[in-house]
């Protein structure tokens, strides 16, 4: 089993409206992790994949606000990114959908650092901008 991601410090980007996004996208991921563990029925696993990149689409427009509201200078990089991390998950969902595979391991893997990955990067800048200047 792909191990869940555990909320702890190194996740926080210091800036509370962020974390509570992201906290509830971890729980999400881990709500995904265990689903496919537990090899539920594949119409329910779809809906809860839908749910996180739903909710990190959501979770983006928030941020792109922020930084519009608090004049982030590096708002089109980062808006860019955010338009590929949700084409790239929408298209492992695609082909899942269209392949009618079960989600796999591999593709639990693949969200996890796609996640983790954008918290740790870009979000980090973000959040420490912002904590000076609101
Ligand atoms: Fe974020």
């Amino acid at each position: 089993m792909v191990k869940d991601l555990i909320w702890d410090d190194t996740l926080s980007v210091q800036i509370q409206e962020i974390d509570e996004d992201h906290r509830r996208l971890v729980e999400l991921f881990n709500i995904l992790n265990h689903s496919v563990e537990e090899g539920d029925a594949s119409n329910y696993i779809e809906a809860v994949m839908e749910e996180l990149i739903s909710c990190t689409a959501w979770h983006f427009r928030h941020e792109e606000r922020l930084m519009l509201k608090y004049g982030y200078e590096n708002f089109e990089e980062h808006k860019a990114e955010h338009q590929e991390l949700i084409e790239s998950a929408r298209e492992l969902q695609q082909k899942i959908l269209q392949g009618g595979k079960p989600v796999s391991n591999e593709d639990v893997e693949f969200l996890e650092r796609w996640l983790v990955g954008h918290i740790l990067s870009v979000d980090m800048d973000l959040g420490s901008y912002l904590g000076e200047v609101m």
